[in-house]
Order: C-alpha cells, then sequence, then structure tokens
C-alpha cells in the first residue's frame, strides 16, 4: 500500500521541515555579529541584572583595562634635545639597559620627569607612572581587593518558582607597581621619597629578588615574578622640606643615581619656546628674568624651569598689552613658592624688579 502525505508533521504545532527561506533566517539568528551580542548582553545586564559568567569575565576584563589606562603616561611633547639634555639622557638611558634602577635627583622644574618620560619611551615598552606623597601606602602601588563583585544567580528550573542568591566576591585590582612588574613595563615613580619608606619596603624585594609580594593577596597569585623588561625610574627632590621622608639606605643603595640641575640658558629658552610658541627673543627674555630670580631666592622658593613656560603662555594670551602685564603675570606665575605675607611683599618687589630689568 502506498503512503500518502496528507498533512505536514508538526512537532507543538510547528512543521518539522522548514523551507529554505526558513532555514536561512535561522542561520543569521545563530551568526549575530560581535555587536548585537553585545548590545543583547547590555540590554540584559540593565534589565535582569544578570550575567553569564563569559561575559562577566569580558565586562571585568575591559574595567581592567580602563583602569590600567588611567595609569598610562601620556607620551612626552616638545621634548628639547640640546647638548645638555642629551647626556643627562644618555646615562640614564645606559643604567636602564643595563637592568638598574634609576634614580634622578634634582630640584623641582628642572626636568626630572620630562627626561624620565623621554627615556621610557625610548626603552619602547609601555610606561606607567604613580606619584608619591605622605599618604602613600604600599596598597597604592602594588594594588588590593579594591572591588566588590556581585553575582546574582536566578533560579528559574522549576516553573513559577523563583530563587534568588547573591554572591559578593572582593577581586584583585593591580595598581603601577604590580602591573609593571607584571608585564615587563616601565614604571615611573615620581617624588618617591615623599612616601613613607615603609610604603615603599616592597621595592627592596623586588629589586633584590626579582619577586614581588602582595602583602594582602592570598593564594598563589601573592608572588608576581617580575618581568624581564620591568624598568623603574625614581625621581626625588634634593631640597629638604616637611613631609620628606628619607629613603631606606638598603633601597638607596641599590639604584644608580643622577643628581640633576636646572639646564642652562640656551636649554631653558628653547624649551619656554618649544612649549609656548612664543619665539626665542621674548622666550629669552623670561628665562633670563627667571634665571636671575632663582640666584636671588632660597632654596625651596627658587623658580623652575615650569614657571618661565607659564609666564610665556600667559603672554601669549594677552592682547597688545603683553609689555604692561608682564610684571604682574611674573608675580603672578612665582607667587605660590612665597611663604608669609611679609615674605611675599619682599619677593613681589623683587620680582617686578628683575620683571622691569628684563622686559
Ligand atoms: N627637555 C625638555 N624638553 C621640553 N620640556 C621640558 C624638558 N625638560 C623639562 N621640560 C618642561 O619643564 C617643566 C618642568 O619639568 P619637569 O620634568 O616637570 O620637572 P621636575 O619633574 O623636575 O619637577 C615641564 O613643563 C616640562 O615639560
Ligand atoms: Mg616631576
Amino acid at each position: 500500500m502506498a503512503w500518502v502525505r496528507n498533512h505536514p508533521r508538526t512537532v507543538r504545532g510547528g512543521g518539522v521541515h522548514k523551507t529554505q527561506e526558513q532555514r536561512l533566517k535561522a542561520q543569521q539568528r545563530i551568526c549575530k555579529t560581535q555587536k548585537e551580542r553585545y548590545e543583547e548582553q547590555e540590554a540584559r545586564y540593565m534589565t535582569e541584572g544578570y550575567m553569564t559568567e563569559e561575559e562577566k569575565k569580558v565586562k571585568l576584563n575591559e574595567e581592567m583595562q580602563q583602569i590600567e589606562a588611567s595609569f598610562l603616561v601620556p607620551k612626552s611633547k616638545n621634548f628639547v634635545e640640546t647638548e645638555a639634555v642629551k647626556k643627562y639622557e644618555d646615562r640614564v638611558f645606559l643604567w636602564l639597559k643595563a637592568g638598574y634602577p634609576m634614580h634622578l635627583i634634582g630640584p623641582t622644574g628642572c626636568g626630572k620627569t620630562a627626561l624620565a618620560i623621554k627615556v621610557a619611551e625610548k626603552l619602547g615598552r609601555p610606561m606607567i607612572w604613580i606619584n608619591g606623597d605622605e599618604a602613600t601606602t604600599t596598597t597604592d602601588l602594588v594594588g588590593g581587593y579594591s572591588k566588590i563583585e556581585t553575582t546574582s544567580v536566578h533560579d528559574r528550573y522549576i516553573h513559577k518558582v523563583y530563587k534568588g542568591k547573591d554572591t559578593i566576591e572582593p577581586v584583585w585590582v593591580n595598581n603601577p607597581l604590580a602591573l609593571a612588574c607584571k608585564n615587563g613595563y616601565t614604571l615611573i615613580y615620581n617624588e618617591f621619597s615623599r612616601a613613607k619608606a615603609n610604603a615603599n619596603n616592597v621595592l627592596l624585594g623586588v629589586l633584590e629578588e626579582g619577586i614581588l609580594e602582595l602583602p594582602t593577596c592570598y593564594g598563589v597569585e601573592r608572588f608576581i615574578k617580575v618581568h624581564p623588561e620591568f624598568r623603574l625610574i625614581l625621581t626625588s627632590n634634593n631640597i629638604e622640606y616637611a613631609g620628606v621622608h628619607k629613603p631606606q639606605d638598603a633601597l638607596l643603595d641599590r639604584l644608580a643615581s643622577i643628581h640633576m640641575d636646572y639646564y642652562d640658558e640656551e636649554t631653558e629658552t628653547k624649551i619656554v619656546d618649544a612649549h609656548s610658541k612664543i619665539g626665542m627673543e621674548k622666550a629669552s627674555r623670561i628665562v633670563k628674568t627667571v634665571r636671575a630670580l632663582r640666584e636671588k631666592m632660597e632654596s625651596a622658593e627658587k623658580p623652575g624651569t615650569r614657571p618661565a613656560i607659564m609666564i610665556a603662555s600667559a603672554l601669549q594670551q594677552c592682547n597688545g598689552n603683553a609689555k604692561e602685564m608682564y610684571e604682574q603675570i611674573c608675580v603672578d606665575a612665582m607667587a605660590s613658592k612665597f611663604s608669609s605675607l611679609q615674605n611675599t611683599q619682599k619677593k613681589t618687589e623683587l620680582v617686578r624688579e628683575y620683571a622691569r630689568k628684563f622686559s
């Protein structure tokens, strides 16, 4: 007897055999684009607050990358390379190439950080930085369990029965030193002597044993083997002032150090012009004013290259009245370092006198 198909086979109301068109549509649904998938995840997260393990990992990874990006040093801009700069540059580069940490010591605004960034760029590895101050702790250097990840599990296995479970799990976040040790970055630790000596203790293990210990981390992740390309550049101020802690001898003993001073007049003029585009002649007058005042002022009050750049940049904004404004601009650019009111009046007069002389 011949079998006759008199009605299409169905499963719960749907046809078993799909037409070519239906098959293509289904295929397209499976092959969603990355963007669609991401949008879907986002939408699900917004409406249900729920993410799969895989989605959670992707999100965490993105967040970690954002954190890391916030530590990354911007590229050096308008860098001036005169003979004096090149000499320092070559010395620092040599020590770093040899695998030693470098310590740049010098007065504020003499160019330590700019030099560190330039040499780190030359090394060709990503660079990352941290600025030391009174409140800097080991956690600021290495990282900690600073983020809490909440997971919600929605159990809907049985129809109409809802079971929810929230798990709170700490997540370790690496800070600059850990990131640099792990991935072989160049770490620039600015003003490291402003941090208390015990906050910097962690550097000893890194420099001596090549191991970074994360003191508050548990388990196998507690020890990080220092990447062979990891390099460290420290900067500090040689002028004693309140808030500076003497670094441990054991640490200083392991650093190659260079004592820097303000650059020569020609270099400073080129730096001021490079940053402000004011022209060499005007830059020269500003640098002469600043350098003359530097001679007259006490160590901590000495103006560095930064106020000279500030003066030039401010003058660039004056519309035709730069000459009248010069004295006032010079005073404003340097006044933050004057300590008392009495001192302020005296110093203001001094700045005005020199500004007039070189204007
Ligand atoms: N070689 C250089 N080329 C261009 N700009 C420089 C150079 N050296 C220093 N500067 C600029 O001078 C200013 C002070 O330098 P900085 O490196 O911040 O000093 P420090 O770290 O010693 O306080 C900054 O604005 C910096 O960009
Ligand atoms: Mg600096």
